[in-house]
């Protein structure tokens, strides 16, 4: 085995125990108490997450102007890895851990808002492994879509935000 696979495969193997032991002791624990807390650091993952949802697309429609293999093709390239590994993805784990936590906590499950909070939510997570095989295309040279496209989906998650959020603090039923 390689030995930056075999690094990846430790990382995640400590990553998911650490979680797993994190959930359990919280579970045991029950500290309603911090309820408030959870909802603030969920809130800071959500806009860390929207903040990478809204940006990367836009990566991809400069990048469809920089010719293949150019430098700043080979810079997009960076930019959107990182964005993608260092931000978006654990913005999203976290948001999922802390939102999953209050639905728990809280009882919420069988509140109406939030089973339609949910279903956009899990459209917002499809759009993010999208946006995630996109950018493996990009980093192989193999794009396939316009910069038309990539205009089009960057308003994908704008126009789920504003439902979630609606849903999140209004609650309209
Ligand atoms: C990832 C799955 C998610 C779950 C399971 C989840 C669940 C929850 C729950 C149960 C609450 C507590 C509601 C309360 O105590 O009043 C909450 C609060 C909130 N969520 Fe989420 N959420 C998720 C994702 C998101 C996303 C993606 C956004 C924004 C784009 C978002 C925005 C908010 C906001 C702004 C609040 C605070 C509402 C308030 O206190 O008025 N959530 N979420």
């Amino acid at each position: 085995m390689q030995a930056s696979l075999r690094k990846r495969w430790i990382r995640a193997i400590v990553g998911v125990t650490t979680m797993a032991a994190l959930v359990i002791m919280v579970v045991i624990w029950h500290p309603s108490s911090l309820y408030p807390w959870f909802k603030a650091f969920h809130v800071v993952a959500v806009m860390s997450w929207m903040a990478g949802m809204l940006y990367l697309p836009r990566l991809f429609v400069y990048h469809c102007g920089a010719e293949k293999g150019s430098r700043q093709s080979d810079t997009f390239k960076v930019m959107e890895r990182r964005l993608l590994r260092g931000i978006i993805n654990p913005a999203m784990v976290v948001s999922w851990a802390f939102g999953l936590w209050m639905v728990y906590d809280g009882g919420w499950i069988s509140a109406h808002w939030l089973q339609l909070k949910l279903l956009l939510v899990v459209a917002l997570s499809a759009i993010h492994g999208m946006l995630a095989r996109w950018t493996l295309d990009f980093a192989a040279d193999r794009n396939r879509y316009s910069e038309r496209f990539y205009r089009i989906v960057n308003e994908v998650p704008a126009v789920l935000m504003v439902g979630i959020v609606i849903m999140a603090v209004i609650k309209p039923f």
